[in-house]
């Protein structure tokens, strides 16, 4: 009796979870997603943080297969900020490890879904054995034409901004472009993201309700989306409750 109530109740958590979203509705075309809560995820389970990682990195595959399936163009994953190297060196050495563990597993299938893996971020300080995993994935997926995967790594929007400046700047002493050239576009074109679009949707987990550095010129008329769930606990079920949100938002781009 009782086991059957206990299936009855996870049932219909189940089902309060999965919003429906309307799939021949507006699908974000660029989804960006601030993972968030590894750590909780870890010490709520008396485990070292780096468990909550490697949980994580599951909710990565999943997304990324859930993403692809429902006609979601680009995902832009934060997996690494510029201000993450103060964290303890062990935490750092796994976190840096992850990409090739991820690629090692799951390349193959990627390739075979026809998703193209690019790295967003500065290549710089990365360690050689990270720096190589990710150039042999975008390498071996360039020709790819589907869900663009991007592994925002060593990203820190302000060091992206003060990079398109020094180009921009540059290039006007070499006297490359005039001064009036300078507008929006071309600063985008200086960024990063330069051959892709902005977010429609920014997925935020764990309660924080901030950018912490994440894409700062681009998320400029993004919707946003913040959920409690931790990183490890989020499914496809809530990727798409934020998009059923995000189908009954009215994006106005400042005006009426
Ligand atoms: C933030 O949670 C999470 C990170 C800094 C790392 C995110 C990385 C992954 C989810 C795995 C990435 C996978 C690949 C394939 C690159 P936190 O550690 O700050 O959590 P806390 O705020 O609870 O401490």
């Amino acid at each position: 009796m009782l086991e059957h109530l206990a299936r009855k109740w996870a049932r219909k958590e189940k089902m309060e979870q999965s919003a429906e979203f309307d799939s021949n509705g507006m699908i974000p075309n660029h989804i960006a997603v601030i993972m968030d809560g590894n750590g909780r995820w870890a010490k709520a389970r008396n485990l070292p943080r780096i468990a909550g990682h490697r949980s994580g990195m599951k909710t990565v595959k999943e997304i990324v297969k859930a993403s692809d399936e429902i006609g979601v163009k680009y995902l832009t994953m934060y997996a690494f900020s510029t201000e993450n190297w103060k964290r303890p060196r062990e935490e750092v050495d796994f976190l840096m490890k992850l990409p090739q563990e991820f690629l090692t597993t799951e390349l193959d299938e990627l390739v075979e879904r026809n998703v193209r893996i690019r790295m967003v971020g500065s290549k710089e300080e990365l360690p050689a054995h990270t720096l190589k995993a990710l150039e042999t994935a975008e390498e071996r997926t360039s020709g790819n034409t589907g869900l663009q995967l991007n592994f925002a790594l060593n990203y820190g929007a302000r060091k992206e901004i003060a990079i398109a400046v020094k180009d921009i700047v540059t290039r006007l002493q070499a006297g490359e472009i005039a001064l009036e050239q300078i507008d929006e576009e071309m600063i985008s074109r200086h960024l990063y993201t330069s051959d892709f679009p902005d977010p429609d949707l920014l997925i935020r987990t764990s309660g924080e309700i901030r950018l912490s550095n994440f894409m700062l010129w681009q998320l400029a008329y993004t919707e946003m989306w913040f959920t409690d769930v931790l990183w490890p606990d989020f499914t496809r079920e809530h990727l798409y409750q934020a998009i059923a949100e995000y189908q009954g938002r009215a994006r106005r781009y400042g005006a009426v």
